[in-house]
């Protein structure tokens, strides 16, 4: 398969469906609506909505089934985004290739922008229960394992380990919790979420569950590989953010090589557990692949 063209394709539905949600539209609260519209299409990878399309594809259902829930996980990522930024976390001034939300903004707006984005996901998530008639159940449990993993039990909580780690020595079993909820979370109910709204068997979710999972903690590893080897050019936020501001990482614990074997094999892992799906997982194998080659 043409992954390229994949990846564009699945972007460009993403952003239509994105752009229906949230329009630019002057209202009482411009610009807080203006903030949040700014970041969710300041560029972006869209890994999140299309990890939970090519699920829902993987156990054979319709994609178009899970494009609400898609578009609240790149809302919720996005706020997570714009508060990471803060100068209260790890303040940075650029994201996606722009001034940071704060930067175009200010903090109060940013904050708001953030908050703003995460509630709306929520409303996005609710609001699509007509489109699940008679199975509202399978919509319900979507909304509880996204609302489990962005909150203290995921990635909230990665984000409060993530800070408490600053300057500070961590074993490996710590940074890998903090990999696994700051970040691995989002992406592991990515997947989930969209088994479930594909329509996918307990033994189909489970399946797309380890492969988010393994995804996720690869993800974080390949992020903290490119914060030492990448290009702010190429990545659109600032390559050694990390070293300056002392963040506990794979290579700075275990240096590149091993961080990059690491990522290397959870990618196999991940790839491995899809055997049983067969060709409808194609896309979601050549997604994991493209963590370790890819350069944003
Ligand atoms: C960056 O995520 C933040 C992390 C969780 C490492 P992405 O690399 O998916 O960022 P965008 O959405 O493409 O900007
Ligand atoms: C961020 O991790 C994880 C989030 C929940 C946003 P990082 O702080 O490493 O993400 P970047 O490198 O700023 O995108
Ligand atoms: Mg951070
Ligand atoms: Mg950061
Ligand atoms: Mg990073």
């Amino acid at each position: 398969m043409n992954l390229k063209a994949y990846l564009e394709e699945r972007r460009a539905l993403i952003n239509r469906s994105l752009q229906a949600y949230l329009p630019a539209v002057r209202g009482p609260a411009f610009r807080v609506v203006e903030a949040m519209h700014y970041s969710l299409f300041a560029g972006g990878k869209r890994l999140r909505p299309i990890l939970c399309l090519a699920a829902a594809e993987a156990v054979g259902g319709d994609p178009g089934e899970a494009l609400p829930a898609a578009c609240a996980l790149e809302m919720i990522h996005t706020y997570s985004l714009i508060h990471d930024d803060l100068p209260a976390m790890d303040d940075d001034d650029l994201r996606r290739g722009k001034p940071t939300c704060h930067r175009q903004f200010d903090e109060a707006t940013a904050i708001l922008a953030g908050d703003g984005l995460l509630t709306e996901a929520f409303h996005i998530l609710a609001a699509a229960s007509p489109r699940h008639a008679g199975s509202e159940a399978s919509l319900l449990e979507v909304i509880e394992l996204i609302s489990k993993a962005a909150g203290y039990q995921g990635m909230v909580g990665g984000q409060m380990l993530d800070l408490q780690a600053e300057g500070r020595q961590v074993t490996l079993k710590e940074l890998e919790t903090i990999h696994r909820l700051k970040t691995g979370a989002l992406l592991t109910a990515s997947c989930r979420a969209g088994a479930i709204l594909g329509g996918g068997t307990r033994s189909e979710i489970t399946i797309l569950t380890g492969y988010g999972e393994k995804f996720g903690l690869a993800f974080q590893i390949t992020d903290d590989l490119l914060d030492v080897e990448g290009s702010t050019a190429e990545m659109g936020k600032p390559a050694g953010s990390d070293e300056a501001r002392q963040k506990a990482t794979y290579p700075a614990l275990l240096g590149v090589e091993k961080s990059r074997e690491w990522a290397k094999h959870l990618v196999e892992e991940a790839v491995r557990d899809l055997e049983p799906l067969g060709p409808k997982a194609q896309p979601l194998v050549e997604i994991a692949r493209y963590l370790l080659v890819r350069r944003a």
